[in-house]
């Protein structure tokens, strides 16, 4: 471990919260979920926390089975665009799926709100799990898992190769000689691949982060293989040290084989702290949230991850019923934990649904305690930082208040922001423009070949 590594911290912010009960709480807002003022306050607590990012998970497709949070929640980018407007240093990471929208326009967009931001846009690449949101895109059939991920690869190549159309100085504006832009700075990208046709270039100049933050989720092996090749960030999620350390290091190695380093691809499991002053209180803040949830609800919730499977026709204190491959097209590696963990623990589906539902968190303690827990992680090598899940009221509040003096004194969390882009708070570089590069590379080779000229000239002078 370097000197110089610190932890990184993002806030998901999820309205009124990820499990189908916690809206009922007292102490939620019943439409966080649309509410503006909600979405500033949370933000603004991340900021005073100096958290890198906030980050806005999304879907494409509801049913009368679907968490209250994913009924009733802003898109992505509009709400982003609206946090831009309200903060200054911390990043705005949206999530946006490469099955179901087309790269000239995201990328426009997320250049957009990089402008907007000054430089603080992200982008969380999803290929999107549920199976119905064709039926809200005019398309017969929802790609398979590995079709998604190759149109995923190749739309991040589109999008990248548009975000570079302009390179940084292209904008002349100099409004002596008339001049608007220098046309040898613009480029078109003409793309012409197995799924995207682009001709570009990009309607928008070159943002300031050069290009927005790529985060990637997806766990599976095609969902590793990709963040390796493409993303900057990896969003995942672990139960425990041990799979969070093997995912790690699995994934920083694809990324060597991809002549990656590894502080290039920066790893953030989602995790849920309950911080309490006392273990205590923390306990009674968990068992206030299990306490609301029925077995019917927590089986709707298990039912989503295999692509809204109806399990109340199982009997609920059997063991696990046998699933095959239901679920294998839509959160394949979400689905393939919760088979695992039923069959190896002999879990009834009761027992499933109900930890599903309501997972107890790992991070659960007295601020000193979850303090613990995050360093350990972080030194340990099993993250680069966290995605902090709120799935108690005033859980971000309690983390940045009582945990995050913690981090501070113990010197593995920043006190102030080192930079105004999420790169640079990231420790990512600012990628050079790719025509800019390979002119520098043109003009070095040249420079490089007058000089050998000269040298030959004046070695060929001496010998004769
Ligand atoms: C931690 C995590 C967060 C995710 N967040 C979203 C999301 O906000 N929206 C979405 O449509 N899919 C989300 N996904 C789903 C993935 O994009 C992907 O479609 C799904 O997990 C199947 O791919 P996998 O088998 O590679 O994990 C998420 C997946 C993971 C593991």
């Amino acid at each position: 471990m370097t000197q110089s590594r610190k932890l990184r911290l993002g806030a998901i912010i999820h309205g009124v919260g990820s499990s189908m009960s916690t809206w009922r709480h007292p102490d939620i807002l019943s439409d966080a979920s649309i509410n503006i003022e909600y979405y500033k306050q949370q933000a603004l607590i991340a900021e005073t926390g100096k958290f890198d990012l906030v980050f806005i998970a999304d879907g494409l497709f509801i049913n009368e089975k679907s968490i209250p949070h994913f009924l009733n929640r802003f898109e992505p980018i509009t709400i982003l665009s609206a946090l831009a407007a309200v903060t200054s240093r911390i990043g705005l990471v949206g999530t946006l799926s490469t099955s179901y929208s087309e790269p000239f326009t995201v990328s426009r967009q997320f250049a957009s709100l990089d402008h907007i931001s000054g430089g603080r846009a992200g982008w969380n690449v999803v290929t999107s799990p549920l199976e119905g949101s064709a039926l809200n895109f005019s398309k017969k059939d929802h790609p398979t898992h590995g079709q998604r991920y190759r149109i995923a690869e190749e739309y991040l190549e589109v999008a990248k190769g548009l975000w570079d159309s302009w390179e940084d100085d292209a904008f002349v504006r100099d409004k002596e000689s008339g001049v608007f832009f220098d046309p040898a700075k613009l480029h078109k990208l003409n793309h012409k691949g197995e799924n995207f046709a682009v001709q570009g270039p990009l309607n928008i100049a070159r943002s300031r982060q050069g290009q927005p933050v790529v985060f990637q989720a997806g766990s599976s092996d095609s969902g590793r293989t990709l963040a390796a090749k493409t993303a900057d960030a990896v969003f995942t999620g672990h139960e425990t040290i041990e799979e969070a350390k093997s995912f790690y290091r699995d994934v920083k190695q694809r990324a060597a084989l991809y002549g990656r380093s590894a502080d290039e691809l920066l790893i953030f499991p989602g995790i849920d702290p309950i911080v309490g002053r006392t273990r205590e209180e923390a306990e009674r803040k968990y068992k206030e949230i299990t306490d609301l949830i029925s077995p019917e609800t927590a089986l709707k919730y298990l039912g989503r991850f295999f692509d809204h499977h109806d399990f109340s026709v199982y009997e609920l204190d059997a063991p696990f019923p046998e699933l095959g491959d239901i679920g294998s097209n839509s959160f394949r590696s979400g689905t393939d934990k919760i088979k695992q963990k039923a069959k190896e623990q002999g879990l009834t589906l009761r027992q499933v649904a109900l930890q599903t539902a309501s997972p107890r968190s790992g991070f659960l303690g007295s601020a000193e305690e979850v303090a613990d827990q995050v360093q350990r992680w972080f030194e340990e090598e099993a993250a680069d930082g966290f995605i902090i899940h709120s799935s108690v009221p005033h859980a971000l509040d309690d983390f940045v208040e009582l945990v995050v003096p913690i981090l501070q004194e113990r010197g593995i969390y920043r006190t102030e922001y080192e930079a105004d882009t999420l790169r640079g708070n990231l420790g990512l570089s600012k990628p050079v423009n790719r025509y800019t590069k390979a002119r520098q590379e043109a003009e070095a080779a040249e420079q490089h070949a007058g000089r050998a000229e000269v040298e030959a000239a004046a070695s060929a002078a001496r010998q004769g």
